[in-house]
């Protein structure tokens, strides 16, 4: 592939998924407000992230992605930015412990608005409108005003984004992520909860408080390095027009980065190799990941993994595969070894939840905490077994206490799903499933190292 990339180079390909605005004039000018407005994320911090999955592709770190199936304007509020980062770093605590690896924290955060639909309308009974594609592009409400796609929602957007990182960057930096200090992070259930996952978090925070003594005892004074974490964010960069007013050149000279999100994704819809998406990712500087599932086909993936690292650049490419627990088995090994045998840098990220996803008797979507710890648990087996490593996990969570996913150690069942369900989209593991899922990571990666 030779032909020359712009930011625009996208519009001669296929694209998928995209709304179509009835007012092409309105949107043309809400982009150019955007295209002008201040950055994200600089270029240093892209390329700060872009060393640490070049370590995580050589086992000295480990990518713990999360957040939200879909973010809505509505929940842009402290409570639930706060607590979905207190659970990030909690679990990072967890892994670390384990894992003895840096871990690298990446939200499903500050952009997360926009989402791919099998579908292109929805009915209900018997009216048919455009279906929801996300709140930078419509509203869920079913009515014709709501899904019309509004090209105002992009500034909403953009702003909601930077509203969440300033909240995030004060966070990361400040007080509130000092390791000396990690009861900051407890969610107000844990407290309250006497299950045995508060338990074993307990246990661990009362440990590191005792090494973190025992260092700075020994050293004689404090770590400052213990007194803020990286935090970075990452989207499914779905919307291509939205995702060009925010590609900028570097000052540096050195090309093109998406300034809207450190680590912009590929979703399993969008990721055909002729297709917009893969063009428009071949040529912004940032690490990229691209979601796998089990209908790649091998020649499909070597393909794009040429298109989007024809230099094989250690760091710029992770693969996240979410094949489900019944294919993961059949469909991984020939993907590993396809990549090992063309000799290519990946970072391989197992995304458990998109293959897992079930409809209960009453049509509610539900994901079984049990098929989500397996199909974990056989990609790890499955890398080891091929001498590959699996280097991150990539989730859908929440800090707040809903009833989304059925199973983990409270027993959820299908009759506890309408207690607190809140999600649009797809279900996300609550605070205490997703701590559960990090204990059984930090647990695999310890018994790696053994
Ligand atoms: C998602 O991450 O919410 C998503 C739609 O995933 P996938 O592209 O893997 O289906
Ligand atoms: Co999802």
């Amino acid at each position: 592939m030779t032909q020359s990339w712009s930011p625009t180079s996208w519009k001669s390909h296929p694209a998928a998924q995209q709304p179509t605005y009835p007012d092409s004039a309105e949107l043309t000018q809400v982009l150019n407000q955007i295209s002008v407005m201040p950055p994200l994320v600089t270029s240093w911090e892209i390329d700060h992230l872009h060393t640490g999955i070049a370590e995580a592709q050589r086992g000295e770190a480990w990518l713990l992605q999360g957040g939200d199936c879909a973010e809505t304007f509505d929940q842009c509020q402290t409570e639930p930015i706060a607590s979905k980062l207190k659970l990030l770093l909690q679990m990072s605590l967890a892994i670390v412990f384990g894992s003895r690896k840096r871990i690298l924290r990446v939200g499903r955060m500050a952009g997360q608005y926009a989402k791919p639909r099998s579908s292109e309308t929805e009915t209900q009974n018997g009216v048919t409108l455009p279906c929801y594609r996300g709140d930078i592009v419509n509203r869920f409400e079913f009515t014709e005003e709501a899904r019309r796609a509004n090209p105002q929602l992009l500034l909403r957007g953009y702003e909601r984004s930077a509203l969440t990182l300033n909240f995030v960057r004060a966070l990361s930096e400040g007080g509130f992520a000092d390791l000396h200090y990690p009861e900051n992070w407890n969610l107000l259930f844990v407290d309250e909860a006497k299950g045995e996952v508060a338990a074993r978090y307990r246990s661990l925070v009362k440990s590191l408080a005792d090494a973190i003594r025992f260092v700075e005892t020994i050293l004689r004074e404090p770590t400052p390095e213990l007194k803020r974490v990286d935090f970075f964010t990452s989207h499914e960069a779905l919307h291509l027009d939205y995702e060009t007013a925010l590609t900028r050149p570097s000052i540096r000279g050195i090309g093109y980065y998406n300034l809207g999100t450190h680590m912009p994704w590929i979703g399993e819809r969008t990721r055909s190799v002729n297709g917009a998406h893969v063009e428009y990712f071949r040529g912004i500087r940032n690490p990229v990941a691209v979601k796998i599932g089990p209908s790649m086909q091998i020649d499909e993936l070597l393909e794009l993994i040429q298109r989007l690292n024809p230099e094989d650049k250690p760091g710029r490419l992770t693969l996240i595969h979410r094949m489900g627990r019944n294919k993961v088995e059949s469909a991984l090994p020939a993907m590993i070894e396809a990549v090992q045998r063309a000799n290519k840098t990946v970072l391989w990220v197992c995304d458990p939840m998109h293959g897992n996803t079930v409809s209960t008797t009453h049509g509610r979507k539900t994901r079984r905490f049990d098929d989500i710890v397996d199909e974990l648990r056989l990609s790890f087996a499955i890398h080891r077994a091929c001498g590959s490593m699996l280097g991150g996990a990539h989730l859908e969570l929440t800090g707040e206490n809903v009833t989304e996913c059925v199973g983990g150690s409270r027993g959820l069942t299908e009759s506890d799903l309408g207690v607190a369900y809140q999600t649009q989209l797809d279900p996300r593991l609550n605070f205490e499933q997703a701590l559960e899922i990090a204990f059984e990571i930090s647990s695999q990666l310890s018994a790696q190292r053994i």
